[in-house]
């Protein structure tokens, strides 16, 4: 294995432990998740978001990525690439933990066909040589990364401070394996490929507040300037 693949890998061990293939699941993770949810006392909102309220958006966005990220993980890229199935397995575990945080919130975790704009870019990245692939992967975790960052942000208004805790656990969580995904998909790309990204980037930038109409309901320009400039900062994590 190569020694980016080993960094990542050692980095998915350190925050998980080691994978059972057979179910397939993380056996660290989910005994850390459930001592987590033994501790969370408070039962879910039963009431559906008011339509048109700040957690409404909030919940929406919320579903529509968690929708991209799963039909993402259906196309099924990873093969036999043990890096890529470890990555997989992480995504499996955002789609049940956003689902969560939607359901602890009253809204339905349903998940939903995504739109054309994002089948088509999905259908791009089986369709385009290697190295245009990469640098696809690249921008979609980065687009992930920071509509999860930003939505992070917002939570503290749309949750009561009593399910703020546990939702904030859940969160953090997953926005951990995003770090290091973009991590490695940046570690990835040559140089030549890192400029083609950064020139693809207000591209990207229009593609998500196209995708993604309630950010900027939610949060007005600012809002949305705060979370292309994490669009674009450079990420060391792993
Ligand atoms: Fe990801």
């Amino acid at each position: 294995m190569n020694p980016v693949a080993l960094k990542y890998t050692d980095g998915v061990r350190r925050r998980h432990g080691e994978p059972d293939w057979t179910k397939p699941c993380f056996p660290q993770r989910d005994e850390r998740l459930a001592k987590w949810r033994a501790a969370q006392a408070m039962p879910t909102v039963s009431t559906p978001p008011e339509r048109g309220s700040r957690l409404s958006l909030w919940t929406e966005c919320l579903a529509k990525i968690r929708s991209a990220e799963r039909f993402a993980v259906e196309q099924g890229f990873s093969g036999n690439d043990p890096v890529l199935k470890l990555l997989e397995l992480e995504e499996r575990y955002h789609s049940d933990l956003l689902g969560e945080v939607l359901q602890q919130l009253g809204a339905a975790p349903l998940l939903r066909r995504p739109s054309v704009l994002t089948r088509v870019l999905f259908w791009a990245m089986s369709a385009l040589p290697a190295a245009l692939h990469q640098i696809e992967v690249y921008l979609g975790e980065r687009v992930g990364l920071a509509v999860f960052l930003f939505l992070r942000a917002q939570l503290p208004s749309v949750a009561s401070p009593t399910h703020l805790p546990f939702l904030e656990l859940l969160f953090d969580d997953v926005i951990a394996d995003e770090e290091a995904h973009v991590w490695y998909a940046q570690a990835l790309l040559s140089t030549r490929q890192l400029a083609v990204a950064k020139w693809l980037l207000p591209l990207t930038r229009w593609a998500v507040t196209q995708e993604l109409p309630e950010l900027q309901a939610l949060a007005g320009k600012k809002g949305i300037q705060f979370m292309l400039a994490q669009l674009e900062s450079a990420n060391d994590t792993v």
